[in-house]
């Protein structure tokens, strides 16, 4: 089958932060298991280039704005690779083809598309219209960033939301648009009805930095519309066929970001007659010893600093298996460290020492070609995106291969000669291994492709430990 995955595009305000590795991990986790499943997977990334925060910080720091994106645009892309994501597009909401098929979305939405005064309130910091409950309830501040609210006053285009909202409620009642976990969607369906319609445009007066309005130059789209476009511009809307891939398999977002996708984004797929994506997977923040990252903060965790330390191996196995998948985590250097030496090193660096180590010693060979499977148990998580319960799945079978090492004690039959009984049992041990390595493949994948590598015939076993310890 024929699968899209795509991640949500950061704002390039800023330098990559840990909490936007989620994103790309989760994704690439998927992408990696339904490749192993046979499926054929198209997988966006890219970066949300336009809007006022952006605007502002490049003026900030005296650079013009297309320089500043470019170089931001480009730290996401290091970074990106930095994780081995095995993404297939990489799309900027600058390039010129993504602001032509934008417009060309608007036009075809034209039939749900009013112009209206809107007075209310705005963040920049969310590049979100606030209600006046939400003002009320956050008492004026934005409970993310920590700045007040705007005053707005302006004339902008709106999308008739309520043309849609029976068919969304439907929609996600029903599952055909899979909010992930649950209990996310009684909140999203709430949200829905009380949603009025929504402000698609900016004057541009308020707002220079984005894709203009078609038919109107005195207005700017509001950056969502052109965020969330992305998603099938990337794949050639309208100007190419997109249903071989659209719609998407699992979009991945943060939670912060949910009802955009849960409502606006089905609101402008409904609107162009295309079909809602199957799954919508919304995961937790990551937080700085308890507290939200933040820069006003100074808790901001820099990955490329942990990576280049432990290794990307570590990285991918702390986000994918300490952080639960779809609630809120804490960070902190002490749990990574932990995790790294007692289990990553331990378990499964040990492991692998180990049983090679005893293999070649003892010249023992891998015998039979065995085919690897995922077992029923790690695909039933694995299909409902439980990623980190997929992974306590498998990882118990690497501990379990460790006990059957110290229960089996191979090292006693190359003792006592028995060169049969040894033969056997380390190459079902060793097949064992290979087993679990295929089911570990989605979420480290360099470690994978290492071991792979050990037991092929000659074993050899790593020269260096594949994990040190720290
Ligand atoms: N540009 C929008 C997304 C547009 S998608 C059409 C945006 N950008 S963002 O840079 O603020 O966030 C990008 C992604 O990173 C979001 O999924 C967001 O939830 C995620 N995270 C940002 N901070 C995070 C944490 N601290 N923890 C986990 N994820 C976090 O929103």
């Amino acid at each position: 089958m024929k699968k899209y995955v795509t991640t949500a595009i950061p704002y390039v305000n800023g330098a990559p932060h840990i909490g936007h590795a989620v994103d790309y991990c989760l994704a690439d986790t998927a992408a990696r298991y339904f490749r192993l499943r046979g499926d054929e997977v198209r997988f966006q990334v890219g970066t949300d280039e336009h809007g006022s925060k952006i605007f502002q910080k490049s003026a900030a720091e005296n650079l013009p704005v297309e320089t500043y994106v470019k170089r931001n645009s480009d730290t996401f892309k290091t970074f990106i690779s930095k994780l081995n994501i095995s993404y297939t597009d990489f799309i900027r909401t600058t390039d010129p083809e993504h602001i032509k098929r934008c417009q060309d979305i608007w036009r075809k939405l034209s039939d749900h598309i009013y112009l209206a005064k809107y007075e209310g309130w705005y963040c920049t910091g969310c590049e979100a219209f606030i209600t006046e409950k939400e003002y009320k309830e956050n008492h004026g501040v934005c409970p993310d960033h920590q700045i007040p609210y705007e005053k707005v006053k302006e004339e902008n285009y709106y999308l008739r939301i309520s043309d849609f909202k029976d068919q969304i409620r439907e929609a996600i009642s029903s599952d055909k648009m899979l909010i992930l976990p649950e209990f996310r969607k009684k909140e999203i369906l709430k949200l829905l009805d009380e949603s009025p319609d929504v402000s698609i445009s900016r004057p541009r007066e308020q707002l220079t930095w984005g894709v203009e309005v078609p038919g109107d130059a005195s207005q700017v789209m509001y950056v969502w519309i052109d965020a969330l476009s992305n998603y099938i511009t990337v794949l050639g809307y309208p100007d190419q066929d997109i249903s071989d891939w659209w719609p998407a398999a699992a979009q991945f977002v943060g939670k912060d970001i949910l009802r955009f996708h849960a409502i606006i984004w089905p609101a402008m797929l409904m609107g162009l007659g295309l079909p809602l994506p199957k799954v919508l997977v919304s995961h937790g923040m990551i937080l700085a010893d308890g507290q939200k990252m933040s820069k006003s903060i100074g808790n901001v965790v820099e990955p490329v600093a942990v990576i280049d330390k432990y290794g990307l191996d570590a990285f991918r196995y702390f986000f994918l298996r300490h952080v639960d998948t779809f609630a809120d985590s804490d960070y902190t250097e002490a749990k990574f460290e932990e995790a790294y030496n007692n289990e990553l090193a331990n378990d499964l660096g040990n492991l692998v020492q180990r049983l090679a180590t005893l293999a070649k010693k003892n010249g023992i060979k891998r015998e039979g070609t065995s085919v690897l499977k995922l077992s029923d148990g790690y695909c039933e998580l694995m299909d409902r995106f439980e990623f980190n319960k997929a992974f306590d799945y498998a990882w118990e079978k690497v501990q379990n291969l460790n006990k059957r090492i110290d229960d089996e004690k191979p090292w006693m039959l190359a003792k006592n000669g028995e060169t049969d009984k040894l033969k056997k049992c380390l190459n079902s041990l060793i097949k064992d291994l290979l087993q679990v390595s295929l089911e570990l493949t989605p979420f480290i994948p360099d470690a994978c492709e290492k071991i792979t590598k050990v037991f092929e015939n000659p074993i050899a076993p790593p020269e260096t430990p594949l994990f040190p310890k720290k």
